[in-house]
Protein backbone atom coordinates (compact mmCIF):
# COMPACT_ATOMS: atom_id res chain seq x y z
CA UNK A 1 0.00 0.00 0.00
CA UNK A 2 1.22 3.68 -0.82
CA UNK A 3 1.89 5.77 2.22
CA UNK A 4 -0.21 8.91 1.67
CA UNK A 5 3.16 10.79 0.78
CA UNK A 6 3.52 8.56 -1.84
CA UNK A 7 0.42 8.88 -2.70
CA UNK A 8 0.46 12.59 -3.21
CA UNK A 9 3.53 12.61 -4.82
CA UNK A 10 2.49 9.96 -7.62
CA UNK A 11 -0.86 12.18 -8.42
CA UNK A 12 1.34 15.39 -8.45
CA UNK A 13 3.29 12.85 -11.27
CA UNK A 14 0.11 11.74 -13.28
CA UNK A 15 -2.53 14.10 -13.46
CA UNK A 16 -0.68 16.70 -15.30
CA UNK A 17 0.08 13.87 -17.28
CA UNK A 18 -3.49 12.51 -17.83
CA UNK A 19 -5.10 15.96 -18.59
CA UNK A 20 -2.13 16.05 -21.06
CA UNK A 21 -3.29 13.11 -22.77
CA UNK A 22 -6.94 14.27 -22.61
CA UNK A 23 -5.88 17.36 -24.24
CA UNK A 24 -4.02 15.46 -26.92
CA UNK A 25 -6.58 12.96 -27.67
CA UNK A 26 -8.99 15.55 -27.98
CA UNK A 27 -7.30 16.81 -31.07
CA UNK A 28 -7.30 13.64 -32.47
CA UNK A 29 -10.39 14.29 -35.18
CA UNK A 30 -12.27 11.35 -34.73
CA UNK A 31 -12.90 11.45 -31.22
CA UNK A 32 -14.48 15.35 -31.63
CA UNK A 33 -17.65 15.45 -32.72
CA UNK A 34 -18.17 16.81 -35.60
CA UNK A 35 -20.15 19.97 -36.00
CA UNK A 36 -21.75 22.82 -38.43
CA UNK A 37 -21.85 26.38 -36.69
CA UNK A 38 -24.75 28.62 -37.73
CA UNK A 39 -23.66 31.43 -39.97
CA UNK A 40 -25.82 34.48 -39.61
CA UNK A 41 -25.70 37.97 -41.63
CA UNK A 42 -24.55 40.27 -37.96
CA UNK A 43 -23.44 38.36 -36.15
CA UNK A 44 -21.12 40.28 -34.22
CA UNK A 45 -24.10 43.08 -34.32
CA UNK A 46 -24.09 42.73 -30.09
CA UNK A 47 -20.54 41.62 -29.52
CA UNK A 48 -18.66 43.81 -31.87
CA UNK A 49 -20.75 46.42 -33.72
CA UNK A 50 -18.04 47.64 -35.74
CA UNK A 51 -16.19 44.99 -36.54
CA UNK A 52 -17.30 45.34 -40.51
CA UNK A 53 -16.60 49.25 -40.60
CA UNK A 54 -13.30 48.15 -38.87
CA UNK A 55 -12.47 45.80 -41.36
CA UNK A 56 -13.20 48.07 -43.96
CA UNK A 57 -11.87 50.93 -43.31
CA UNK A 58 -8.68 48.85 -42.90
CA UNK A 59 -8.98 47.56 -46.05
CA UNK A 60 -9.61 51.22 -47.91
CA UNK A 61 -6.25 51.84 -46.35
CA UNK A 62 -4.14 48.69 -47.74
CA UNK A 63 -5.69 49.98 -50.60
CA UNK A 64 -4.26 53.66 -50.95
CA UNK A 65 -0.79 52.21 -49.42
CA UNK A 66 -0.66 49.52 -52.40
CA UNK A 67 -3.79 49.13 -54.43
CA UNK A 68 -2.81 45.01 -55.34
CA UNK A 69 -3.32 44.32 -52.26
CA UNK A 70 -7.41 44.15 -52.06
CA UNK A 71 -6.91 41.44 -54.86
CA UNK A 72 -4.15 39.51 -52.89
CA UNK A 73 -6.38 39.63 -49.69
CA UNK A 74 -9.30 38.74 -51.71
CA UNK A 75 -7.59 35.43 -53.15
CA UNK A 76 -7.35 34.08 -49.42
CA UNK A 77 -10.93 33.55 -49.33
CA UNK A 78 -9.85 31.02 -52.12
CA UNK A 79 -7.32 29.48 -50.30
CA UNK A 80 -8.99 29.23 -47.40
CA UNK A 81 -12.41 27.77 -47.77
CA UNK A 82 -11.29 25.00 -50.24
CA UNK A 83 -8.77 23.51 -47.76
CA UNK A 84 -11.26 21.88 -45.44
CA UNK A 85 -13.59 24.98 -45.00
CA UNK A 86 -13.01 28.67 -44.44
CA UNK A 87 -11.83 28.38 -41.29
CA UNK A 88 -8.39 30.85 -41.37
CA UNK A 89 -6.04 27.82 -41.42
CA UNK A 90 -4.45 29.37 -44.52
CA UNK A 91 -2.86 32.20 -42.40
CA UNK A 92 -0.97 29.84 -39.76
CA UNK A 93 2.38 30.23 -40.39
CA UNK A 94 4.80 27.07 -39.75
CA UNK A 95 5.27 25.55 -36.79
CA UNK A 96 8.07 22.73 -35.54
CA UNK A 97 4.91 20.43 -36.01
CA UNK A 98 3.26 21.64 -38.51
CA UNK A 99 3.74 22.60 -42.44
CA UNK A 100 1.82 25.68 -43.19
CA UNK A 101 -0.40 25.97 -46.08
CA UNK A 102 1.31 29.01 -46.67
CA UNK A 103 4.43 26.77 -48.48
CA UNK A 104 2.19 24.69 -50.57
CA UNK A 105 2.93 24.73 -54.11
CA UNK A 106 -0.04 27.23 -55.34
CA UNK A 107 0.62 29.81 -52.50
CA UNK A 108 4.53 29.78 -52.04
CA UNK A 109 5.71 33.27 -52.99
CA UNK A 110 2.62 33.77 -54.44
CA UNK A 111 0.32 34.42 -51.44
CA UNK A 112 0.64 37.73 -49.84
CA UNK A 113 -0.98 40.59 -48.39
CA UNK A 114 -0.82 38.51 -44.78
CA UNK A 115 0.22 41.56 -43.00
CA UNK A 116 -3.35 43.40 -43.94
CA UNK A 117 -4.98 40.68 -42.44
CA UNK A 118 -2.40 41.35 -38.88
CA UNK A 119 -3.38 44.59 -39.05
CA UNK A 120 -7.43 43.80 -39.47
CA UNK A 121 -7.00 41.70 -36.71
CA UNK A 122 -5.24 44.12 -34.17
CA UNK A 123 -7.52 46.76 -35.14
CA UNK A 124 -10.72 44.35 -34.37
CA UNK A 125 -9.08 42.79 -31.04
CA UNK A 126 -8.39 46.43 -29.77
CA UNK A 127 -12.21 47.05 -30.21
CA UNK A 128 -13.31 43.89 -28.88
CA UNK A 129 -10.79 41.51 -27.91
CA UNK A 130 -10.86 38.20 -28.50
CA UNK A 131 -14.48 37.88 -30.32
CA UNK A 132 -14.13 38.23 -33.79
CA UNK A 133 -12.71 35.00 -35.90
CA UNK A 134 -10.08 34.95 -38.61
CA UNK A 135 -12.03 33.44 -40.88
CA UNK A 136 -14.46 36.10 -40.77
CA UNK A 137 -11.69 38.50 -41.43
CA UNK A 138 -11.06 37.01 -44.75
CA UNK A 139 -14.59 36.77 -45.70
CA UNK A 140 -15.56 40.54 -44.99
CA UNK A 141 -11.84 41.74 -46.08
CA UNK A 142 -12.84 40.09 -49.58
CA UNK A 143 -16.77 41.39 -49.75
CA UNK A 144 -14.65 44.73 -48.99
CA UNK A 145 -11.90 44.30 -51.40
CA UNK A 146 -14.82 43.89 -54.47
CA UNK A 147 -16.73 46.88 -53.52
CA UNK A 148 -13.29 48.81 -52.76
CA UNK A 149 -12.30 48.22 -56.11
CA UNK A 150 -15.87 49.34 -57.79
CA UNK A 151 -17.12 45.64 -57.86
CA UNK A 152 -20.80 44.83 -56.14
CA UNK A 153 -21.39 44.56 -51.98
CA UNK A 154 -23.11 42.42 -50.59
CA UNK A 155 -24.19 41.11 -46.84
CA UNK A 156 -22.23 38.85 -45.85
CA UNK A 157 -23.13 35.66 -43.29
CA UNK A 158 -20.63 35.25 -40.31
CA UNK A 159 -19.78 33.38 -37.47
CA UNK A 160 -16.92 31.05 -38.87
CA UNK A 161 -14.34 29.49 -36.36
CA UNK A 162 -10.47 29.36 -36.82
CA UNK A 163 -9.09 26.28 -37.00
CA UNK A 164 -6.53 24.48 -34.98
CA UNK A 165 -4.48 23.36 -37.52
CA UNK A 166 -3.12 24.03 -41.47
CA UNK A 167 -2.95 20.97 -43.75
CA UNK A 168 -0.37 21.85 -46.56
CA UNK A 169 -0.89 18.39 -47.89
CA UNK A 170 -4.65 19.31 -48.21
CA UNK A 171 -3.69 22.30 -49.91
CA UNK A 172 -1.41 20.61 -52.56
CA UNK A 173 -4.02 17.95 -53.20
CA UNK A 174 -6.87 20.39 -53.68
CA UNK A 175 -5.74 23.82 -55.17
CA UNK A 176 -6.02 24.23 -58.87
CA UNK A 177 -3.04 24.44 -60.97
CA UNK A 178 -2.58 27.77 -63.67
CA UNK A 179 -2.48 24.18 -65.74
CA UNK A 180 -5.61 23.13 -65.40
CA UNK A 181 -8.14 22.82 -68.45
CA UNK A 182 -11.92 23.76 -68.17
CA UNK A 183 -12.95 20.24 -67.58
CA UNK A 184 -10.70 19.50 -64.63
CA UNK A 185 -11.80 23.22 -63.24
CA UNK A 186 -15.58 21.91 -63.74
CA UNK A 187 -14.83 18.77 -61.87
CA UNK A 188 -12.92 20.51 -58.95
CA UNK A 189 -15.82 23.14 -57.83
CA UNK A 190 -18.05 19.77 -58.55
CA UNK A 191 -16.42 18.63 -55.44
CA UNK A 192 -17.44 21.57 -53.54
CA UNK A 193 -21.34 21.46 -54.69
CA UNK A 194 -20.04 24.64 -56.74
CA UNK A 195 -21.99 24.94 -60.37
CA UNK A 196 -20.42 25.89 -63.57
CA UNK A 197 -21.87 29.05 -63.41
CA UNK A 198 -19.85 29.30 -59.70
CA UNK A 199 -16.81 28.59 -61.75
CA UNK A 200 -16.91 31.18 -64.07
CA UNK A 201 -18.10 34.06 -61.86
CA UNK A 202 -16.07 33.20 -59.65
CA UNK A 203 -13.14 32.76 -61.99
CA UNK A 204 -13.87 36.15 -62.69
CA UNK A 205 -12.03 37.65 -59.52
CA UNK A 206 -9.05 37.51 -61.58
CA UNK A 207 -10.78 41.00 -62.97
CA UNK A 208 -8.35 41.91 -59.98
CA UNK A 209 -4.78 41.63 -59.30
CA UNK A 210 -1.17 39.83 -60.85
CA UNK A 211 0.28 36.71 -61.43
CA UNK A 212 3.70 35.86 -61.64
CA UNK A 213 5.84 34.70 -65.50
CA UNK A 214 6.14 31.64 -62.98
CA UNK A 215 2.22 31.16 -64.16
CA UNK A 216 2.38 31.17 -67.59
CA UNK A 217 5.78 30.44 -69.32
CA UNK A 218 4.61 27.16 -69.52
CA UNK A 219 1.95 28.12 -71.81
CA UNK A 220 3.84 30.61 -73.82
CA UNK A 221 6.82 28.63 -74.92
CA UNK A 222 5.66 24.66 -74.36
CA UNK A 223 1.88 24.34 -74.07
CA UNK A 224 1.32 20.90 -72.72
CA UNK A 225 4.33 19.33 -73.83
CA UNK A 226 4.09 20.55 -77.25
CA UNK A 227 6.90 22.93 -77.31
CA UNK A 228 5.10 25.35 -79.00
CA UNK A 229 2.74 28.28 -77.15
CA UNK A 230 -0.74 27.99 -76.61
CA UNK A 231 -2.60 28.23 -79.48
CA UNK A 232 -5.46 29.80 -77.65
CA UNK A 233 -4.08 33.53 -77.49
CA UNK A 234 -3.89 36.24 -79.56
CA UNK A 235 -0.62 37.15 -81.19
CA UNK A 236 0.02 40.65 -80.25
CA UNK A 237 -1.20 39.73 -76.79
CA UNK A 238 1.29 36.83 -77.33
CA UNK A 239 4.06 39.08 -77.76
CA UNK A 240 3.56 41.47 -75.15
CA UNK A 241 3.87 38.14 -73.07
CA UNK A 242 6.76 37.40 -74.72
CA UNK A 243 8.49 40.76 -73.58
CA UNK A 244 6.59 40.19 -70.21
CA UNK A 245 8.35 36.98 -69.57
CA UNK A 246 11.03 35.91 -71.77
CA UNK A 247 12.39 32.20 -71.45
CA UNK A 248 14.65 31.75 -69.01
CA UNK A 249 14.18 35.20 -67.43
CA UNK A 250 12.87 36.46 -63.70
CA UNK A 251 9.90 34.08 -62.97
CA UNK A 252 8.66 36.68 -60.35
CA UNK A 253 8.01 39.52 -62.71
CA UNK A 254 4.23 40.10 -62.64
CA UNK A 255 1.63 40.97 -64.86
CA UNK A 256 -2.16 42.51 -64.85
CA UNK A 257 -4.54 39.30 -64.73
CA UNK A 258 -6.40 41.39 -67.07
CA UNK A 259 -6.66 44.53 -68.77
CA UNK A 260 -8.29 46.61 -66.20
CA UNK A 261 -6.47 44.87 -62.92
CA UNK A 262 -7.17 47.49 -60.34
CA UNK A 263 -11.04 47.92 -61.37
CA UNK A 264 -13.44 45.22 -60.57
CA UNK A 265 -15.56 45.14 -63.61
CA UNK A 266 -16.50 42.09 -66.38
CA UNK A 267 -13.05 43.24 -68.89
CA UNK A 268 -11.55 39.80 -67.25
CA UNK A 269 -14.36 38.30 -69.69
CA UNK A 270 -14.31 40.66 -72.21
CA UNK A 271 -10.31 39.63 -72.72
CA UNK A 272 -10.91 35.82 -72.95
CA UNK A 273 -13.39 36.68 -75.71
CA UNK A 274 -10.71 38.03 -77.48
CA UNK A 275 -7.85 35.67 -76.70
CA UNK A 276 -6.48 37.38 -73.89
CA UNK A 277 -6.68 35.80 -71.32
CA UNK A 278 -3.43 35.74 -68.96
CA UNK A 279 -3.85 32.10 -67.42
CA UNK A 280 -4.19 28.77 -69.40
CA UNK A 281 -7.12 28.13 -66.04
CA UNK A 282 -8.77 31.59 -67.29
CA UNK A 283 -8.38 31.20 -71.35
CA UNK A 284 -9.62 27.65 -71.16
CA UNK A 285 -12.91 28.79 -69.84
CA UNK A 286 -13.51 30.28 -73.37
CA UNK A 287 -11.74 27.72 -75.61
CA UNK A 288 -11.84 24.22 -74.37
CA UNK A 289 -15.36 23.79 -72.95
CA UNK A 290 -18.66 25.00 -74.45
CA UNK A 291 -20.39 24.66 -71.14
CA UNK A 292 -17.85 27.72 -69.62
CA UNK A 293 -17.83 29.26 -73.02
CA UNK A 294 -21.28 30.23 -72.91
CA UNK A 295 -20.78 32.06 -69.89
CA UNK A 296 -18.23 33.58 -70.32
CA UNK A 297 -19.74 35.49 -73.26
CA UNK A 298 -22.86 35.92 -71.21
CA UNK A 299 -20.68 37.50 -68.83
CA UNK A 300 -18.44 39.56 -71.46
CA UNK A 301 -21.46 41.88 -72.34
CA UNK A 302 -23.75 41.52 -69.16
CA UNK A 303 -22.20 43.05 -66.08
CA UNK A 304 -25.51 43.04 -64.11
CA UNK A 305 -25.51 39.02 -64.49
CA UNK A 306 -21.76 38.69 -63.87
CA UNK A 307 -21.94 40.60 -59.99
CA UNK A 308 -25.24 38.87 -59.53
CA UNK A 309 -23.40 35.63 -60.09
CA UNK A 310 -20.60 36.02 -58.26
CA UNK A 311 -22.03 37.55 -55.19
CA UNK A 312 -23.75 33.93 -55.06
CA UNK A 313 -20.28 32.30 -55.97
CA UNK A 314 -18.69 33.84 -53.01
CA UNK A 315 -21.60 33.02 -50.53
CA UNK A 316 -21.42 29.18 -51.46
CA UNK A 317 -17.94 28.98 -51.25
CA UNK A 318 -18.15 30.82 -47.74
CA UNK A 319 -20.80 28.43 -46.97
CA UNK A 320 -17.88 25.68 -47.31
CA UNK A 321 -17.34 24.75 -43.09
CA UNK A 322 -14.76 23.06 -41.16
CA UNK A 323 -16.61 20.70 -38.99
CA UNK A 324 -14.08 19.72 -36.26
CA UNK A 325 -14.38 22.35 -33.46
CA UNK A 326 -12.37 25.16 -33.17
CA UNK A 327 -11.52 29.00 -31.52
CA UNK A 328 -11.47 32.61 -31.80
CA UNK A 329 -7.56 33.17 -32.71
CA UNK A 330 -6.07 35.82 -30.69
CA UNK A 331 -3.13 35.90 -33.61
CA UNK A 332 -4.41 35.15 -36.94
CA UNK A 333 -1.01 33.14 -37.56
CA UNK A 334 -0.65 30.74 -34.68
CA UNK A 335 -3.34 28.96 -32.88
CA UNK A 336 -3.90 29.80 -29.53
CA UNK A 337 -2.55 26.87 -27.82
CA UNK A 338 0.33 26.75 -30.55
CA UNK A 339 3.26 26.51 -27.61
CA UNK A 340 1.16 23.65 -25.68
CA UNK A 341 0.65 21.51 -28.60
CA UNK A 342 4.11 21.47 -29.24
CA UNK A 343 5.00 20.98 -25.70
CA UNK A 344 2.90 17.75 -25.80
CA UNK A 345 3.89 16.39 -29.10
CA UNK A 346 7.42 16.16 -27.51
CA UNK A 347 6.69 15.16 -24.19
CA UNK A 348 4.63 12.07 -26.20
C1 LIG B 1 -10.68 28.49 -60.97
C2 LIG B 1 -9.50 28.14 -60.55
C3 LIG B 1 -8.41 29.13 -60.22
C4 LIG B 1 -7.12 29.02 -60.59
C5 LIG B 1 -6.48 27.89 -61.39
C6 LIG B 1 -6.44 30.18 -60.09
C7 LIG B 1 -5.08 30.42 -60.23
C8 LIG B 1 -4.46 31.60 -59.91
C9 LIG B 1 -3.08 31.87 -60.16
C10 LIG B 1 -2.09 30.89 -60.80
C11 LIG B 1 -2.82 33.14 -59.75
C12 LIG B 1 -1.50 33.88 -59.83
C13 LIG B 1 -0.52 33.32 -58.83
C14 LIG B 1 0.87 33.84 -59.04
O1 LIG B 1 1.40 33.73 -60.15
O2 LIG B 1 1.47 34.33 -58.08
C15 LIG B 1 -4.06 33.66 -59.23
C16 LIG B 1 -4.22 34.93 -58.73
C17 LIG B 1 -5.39 35.39 -58.17
N1 LIG B 1 -6.50 34.63 -57.91
FE1 LIG B 1 -6.93 32.85 -58.69
N2 LIG B 1 -7.32 30.98 -59.43
C18 LIG B 1 -8.56 30.37 -59.47
C19 LIG B 1 -9.71 30.83 -58.87
C20 LIG B 1 -9.78 31.95 -58.08
C21 LIG B 1 -10.89 32.29 -57.24
C22 LIG B 1 -12.15 31.45 -57.07
C23 LIG B 1 -10.58 33.48 -56.63
C24 LIG B 1 -11.34 34.30 -55.64
C25 LIG B 1 -12.62 34.27 -55.45
C26 LIG B 1 -9.28 33.88 -57.12
C27 LIG B 1 -8.66 35.08 -56.83
C28 LIG B 1 -7.43 35.44 -57.31
C29 LIG B 1 -6.89 36.79 -57.21
C30 LIG B 1 -7.63 38.01 -56.66
C31 LIG B 1 -5.60 36.76 -57.73
C32 LIG B 1 -4.59 37.90 -57.79
C33 LIG B 1 -3.87 37.98 -56.47
C34 LIG B 1 -2.80 39.05 -56.36
O3 LIG B 1 -2.72 39.97 -57.17
O4 LIG B 1 -2.02 38.93 -55.40
N3 LIG B 1 -8.82 32.92 -57.97
N4 LIG B 1 -5.03 32.69 -59.32
C1 LIG C 1 -7.93 18.17 -69.33
O1 LIG C 1 -6.83 17.72 -68.58
C2 LIG C 1 -6.92 16.36 -68.20
C3 LIG C 1 -5.77 16.04 -67.26
O2 LIG C 1 -4.56 16.54 -67.76
C4 LIG C 1 -6.92 15.49 -69.45
O3 LIG C 1 -7.04 14.12 -69.09
C5 LIG C 1 -8.09 15.89 -70.34
O4 LIG C 1 -8.02 15.17 -71.56
C6 LIG C 1 -8.09 17.37 -70.62
N1 LIG C 1 -9.32 17.73 -71.27
C7 LIG C 1 -9.39 18.51 -72.34
C8 LIG C 1 -10.75 18.77 -72.90
O5 LIG C 1 -8.40 19.01 -72.86
C1 LIG D 1 -22.45 18.39 -51.31
O1 LIG D 1 -23.81 18.05 -51.23
C2 LIG D 1 -24.03 16.74 -50.73
C3 LIG D 1 -25.49 16.42 -50.85
O2 LIG D 1 -26.27 17.47 -50.37
C4 LIG D 1 -23.50 16.65 -49.30
O3 LIG D 1 -23.66 15.35 -48.79
C5 LIG D 1 -22.02 17.00 -49.29
O4 LIG D 1 -21.55 17.02 -47.96
C6 LIG D 1 -21.78 18.34 -49.93
N1 LIG D 1 -20.35 18.56 -50.06
C7 LIG D 1 -19.76 19.65 -49.60
C8 LIG D 1 -18.28 19.73 -49.79
O5 LIG D 1 -20.36 20.56 -49.06
C1 LIG E 1 8.31 20.76 -72.98
O1 LIG E 1 7.67 19.93 -72.05
C2 LIG E 1 7.88 18.56 -72.28
C3 LIG E 1 6.98 17.75 -71.35
O2 LIG E 1 6.69 18.43 -70.19
C4 LIG E 1 9.35 18.26 -72.08
O3 LIG E 1 9.61 16.88 -72.28
C5 LIG E 1 10.17 19.08 -73.06
O4 LIG E 1 11.54 18.90 -72.83
C6 LIG E 1 9.83 20.56 -72.94
N1 LIG E 1 10.46 21.29 -74.02
C7 LIG E 1 11.17 22.40 -73.83
C8 LIG E 1 11.71 23.06 -75.06
O5 LIG E 1 11.36 22.86 -72.73
C1 LIG F 1 11.01 34.43 -56.39
O1 LIG F 1 11.32 35.15 -55.22
C2 LIG F 1 11.50 34.35 -54.06
C3 LIG F 1 11.74 35.25 -52.87
O2 LIG F 1 10.73 36.20 -52.77
C4 LIG F 1 12.64 33.38 -54.26
O3 LIG F 1 12.77 32.55 -53.13
C5 LIG F 1 12.34 32.53 -55.48
O4 LIG F 1 13.41 31.66 -55.75
C6 LIG F 1 12.05 33.38 -56.69
N1 LIG F 1 11.56 32.50 -57.73
C7 LIG F 1 11.92 32.57 -59.00
C8 LIG F 1 11.28 31.60 -59.92
O5 LIG F 1 12.73 33.37 -59.41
Amino acid sequence: MLKPKQAETLTMLNLPNLSLLISLLCHVSILSPLYARELQIGYYTETCPDAESIVREVMWRAMIREPRSVASVMRLQFHDCFVNGCDGSVLLDETETMLGEKEALSNVNSLRSFEVIDAIKEAVEDSCPGVVSCADIIIMASRDAVALSGGPYWNVKLGREDSLDASQDDSSDIMPSPRANATMLIDLFNRFNLTITDLVALSGSHSIGEARCFSIVFRLYNQSGSGRPDPNMDAKFRNKLDQLCPKGGDENITGGLDFTPVKFDNQYFKDLVQLRGFLNSDQTLFSDEIRTRKLVKKFSIDQEAFFKAFIEGMVRMGDLQNRKKGEIRKNCRVANNQRKDDLLIRVF
